[in-house]
């Protein structure tokens, strides 16, 4: 079947969950519009804005969820809350010194979208001035963005900063300066080289020389069960940021690699009634999951298939995003109004922070939904 066609099979579905998103976030829109919340306390949104938990990396999620929001249905009370959380986010500017790598998860889904639906000055900005500290985090001898601040972290990569070079791109395309491109083009090959393994899997740190280029000292296990396991939410990060650098410089060795994690995490997914684990190399038991993971990959899952010409690739991987995304909605969604987050069975790691609900679940969930409705609008 074409893409419209598996489209228009599961239009109903498609419908009902976008109406299903609307009814639950048209309330707490308005019941945490002073708030940004990162998960949920007896079903209440928590809230990391104040003090130091402003440079949180999760904080531009909410937002980004009510940029979504407006996009699809353009209703002003996303639009008030979207710009609320932005301006206490600006509270992270208290601490320049702290801000780190995901500068991109914060400000180019929330600053970066404002300035591209609105035009507001500011907006852009904020997106800038962030996009510049992340160039600045490249480290010239090792060609590669490093994670994290401080002498323990230096020359460390994680794959998670797959994501946040998309800011990068912006900036090179907003001010006609392609450095921005070709740091974001280096740190994605590396993260090629040293990142992606062989079978599709995704190393989540590894760590390099800090004074000469293309070294590995050491792989770590980061979020993961071991160093040589495969962490979902990890190679999530590498199929979505894979195929977003594809798209924003056309260069055939991203597709190709969002094309060879996209086959390993479907086969993975695939063996567990396509509700993605924690990490797809982890014990049988205890079993853990993560549904963040599986609203990330379907998100890369629906432009890889928007983005290749091959329809037997196209109906694998926008059918596998379909699958995903409707046994997470059937199995782990709570449209309650009783609890304020919606994709619950969200993992922090292996060793903490299990079975939660994440912000960022609930963001890249109704992503893909808006994704699956045709509307064409990419936040990143
Ligand atoms: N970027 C950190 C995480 O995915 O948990």
């Amino acid at each position: 079947m074409k893409y419209e066609g598996i489209i228009q099979a599961n239009k109903q579905w498609i419908d009902t969950t976008w109406e299903k998103l609307d009814e639950k976030l048209s309330r707490t829109a308005v019941k945490s519009r002073y708030k940004i919340p990162y998960t949920t306390i007896n079903g209440e949104h928590d809230d990391r804005s104040k003090g130091e938990d402003i440079l949180w990396w999760t904080n531009g999620f909410w937002g980004g969820l009510m940029w979504q929001m407006y996009v699809g249905t353009g209703k002003e009370c996303y639009k008030v809350t979207a710009e609320e959380s932005e301006n206490l986010l600006a509270g992270a500017f208290n601490y320049v010194d702290n801000l780190y790598h995901d500068v991109g998860f914060m400000w180019h889904i929330t600053s970066g979208v404002n300035y591209r639906l609105t035009g507001n000055i500011s907006s852009k900005n904020c997106n800038l001035i962030t996009a510049m500290s992340l160039m600045s985090r490249y480290n010239v001898d090792g060609n590669y963005i490093r994670a994290w601040n401080g002498s323990e972290t230096d020359g460390w990569t994680i794959i998670d900063c797959m994501m946040n070079i998309n800011q990068l791109y912006w900036a090179s395309e907003e001010i006609g300066d392609s450095r921005f491109t070709k740091i974001a083009m280096r740190h994605a090959d590396m993260s090629i080289r040293d990142h992606v393994r062989e079978d599709g899997s995704v190393n989540h740190i590894v760590v390099h020389d800090t004074e000469k280029a293309d070294t590995v000292l050491e792989v770590k296990a980061g979020q993961g069960y071991s160093e040589t396991s495969c962490w979902s939410r990890g190679a999530a990060w590498a199929l979505y940021g894979f195929i977003l650098s594809y798209i924003h410089t056309k260069a055939e060795r991203y597709l190709e690699t969002a094309k060879k994690v996209a086959d390993y995490f479907i086969k993975e997914t695939e063996k567990t009634a396509w509700l993605p684990r924690l990490d797809f190399c982890q014990p049988e038991t205890p079993l853990y999951y993560d549904s963040t993971a599986g609203a990330i990959a379907s998100c890369g899952l629906i432009e890889l298939a928007k983005n290749i010409d091959n329809e037997v690739k196209k109906e694998k991987y926008l059918s596998a995003a379909i699958n995903i995304l409707k046994a997470m909605e059937k199995n782990w969604c709570d449209w309650t109004e009783t609890e304020d987050s919606i994709l619950q069975m969200g993992s922090e790691r292996y060793t903490d922070g299990i079975h939660m609900p994440i912000i960022y679940g609930d963001y890249f969930f109704t992503e893909a939904i808006l994704k699956l409705k045709g509307t064409d609008f990419l936040a990143w």
